[in-house]
């Protein structure tokens, strides 16, 4: 046992650390539950008459040289971890990552906001709607193209049902939910992702956004119209820019237009964005045509409205000069950081 004791001594006396585990590690091995020391005591225990005073004397002191050398090496490598450190407290910290907008989201409330200044309130609807929502309360005649599997994705068969489940194409439906849920005066905006099947490119994407608006009340002219969107495009792109509406076609709307605003870029004098035009498209509007008012229970006789739609990345596009589609949805951090000031 005596022999035992002094091996110990020497191995705790050589006993060396570079890391606070390797010192836990020792401590484990000679103070633990079932460490050297342990033993030592247990067999101590057995040890009667004169030995026992020697050597309990040199169990305690090995006990105490390594509780001593623990300390020590923890406390020498405590101080060294610090220092190795160098823990500067008067140094900037590291920021934080943080993230930031999208810019279809930013533009999208920009959108939002500059029509609630005007009094639209904001108003959604499923993205996976039925026919009924997207095309029949819209005027759209049966065979319609726009029915057609080639733009729209449909979740159920043409052929199994008469109002068959579908991805909305156009936030024009949301417009009908609205009708159908309340009597004018209506006047709501619907911002909302919309769905074509087409093959995805620089400029087409089978998913994108649009922004709806819809004012049905009684005495609601093509005037109103007019004078809404110049307010709106003045906000968003500057006093100076103008107003173009060219005539078009929309089932759900008579008349129609399509709406064109001054180029921003080259302030109407023509560049490459406008494709020297001086001019840039940004949506399609129109009074709303009285079939689609008797659909959602609406007196034609009594009220009409106008209805607008324009598309929040062709926005994006024109105040930011994003030209490819395809950005806006891969998230690549580089693309959306971009955007952190604006
Ligand atoms: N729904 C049309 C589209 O997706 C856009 C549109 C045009 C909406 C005219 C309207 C409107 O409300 O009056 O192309």
């Amino acid at each position: 046992m005596k022999q035992k004791i002094e091996q110990l001594l020497s191995e705790v006396e050589a006993f060396t650390a570079d890391s606070l585990h390797k010192v836990e590690e020792f401590r484990v091995k000679m103070l633990g539950k079932k460490g050297d020391l342990t033993l030592l005591f247990d067999e101590f225990k057995q040890v009667s008459g004169e030995a026992k005073r020697e050597l309990g004397q040199k169990i305690n002191e090995l006990k105490n040289k390594a509780q001593g050398k623990i300390s020590e090496l923890r406390e020498a490598l405590e101080n060294t971890t610090f220092t190795t450190l160098a823990l500067d407290t008067s140094r900037p910290g590291t920021a934080c990552n943080i993230g930031t907008r999208h810019p279809v989201a930013m533009v999208r409330n920009e959108i939002l906001n500059i029509f609630s200044r005007l009094g639209f309130t904001v108003a959604e609807g499923p993205e996976i709607e039925d026919d009924w929502h997207v095309f029949g309360a819209l005027n759209f005649a049966p065979e319609h193209p726009a029915r057609d599997m080639q733009d729209t994705f449909f979740i159920e068969k043409k052929e199994d049902s008469d109002n068959p489940i579908l991805l909305r194409t156009h936030t024009s439906s949301i417009q009908v939910r609205a009708m159908e849920r309340q009597q004018p005066p209506i006047r709501i905006v619907c911002p909302g992702r919309v769905y074509r099947n087409e093959a995805v490119s620089a400029r087409a994407h089978c998913m994108f956004h649009q922004v709806e608006g819809l004012y049905v009340d009684t005495n609601v002219s093509f005037a109103d119209l007019k004078q809404t969107l110049l307010y709106f495009a003045k906000e968003m792109f500057g006093s100076d820019v103008d107003i173009r509406l060219r005539p078009s076609f929309f089932p759900f709307t008579e008349p129609s237009a399509e709406m064109d605003v001054s180029c921003s870029i080259c302030g109407g004098k023509g560049c490459g964005i406008c494709k020297g035009t001086g001019w840039l498209e940004v949506g399609g509007c129109g009074m709303v045509h009285p079939n689609v008012l008797t659909s959602c229970k609406i007196d034609n006789t009594k009220y009409s409205g106008f209805a607008f739609g324009m598309g929040v990345e062709r926005l994006v596009m024109l105040k930011y000069q994003v030209r490819d589609l395809r950005l806006y949805f891969e998230n690549d951090v580089r693309f959306l950081k971009q955007f952190a000031a604006a």
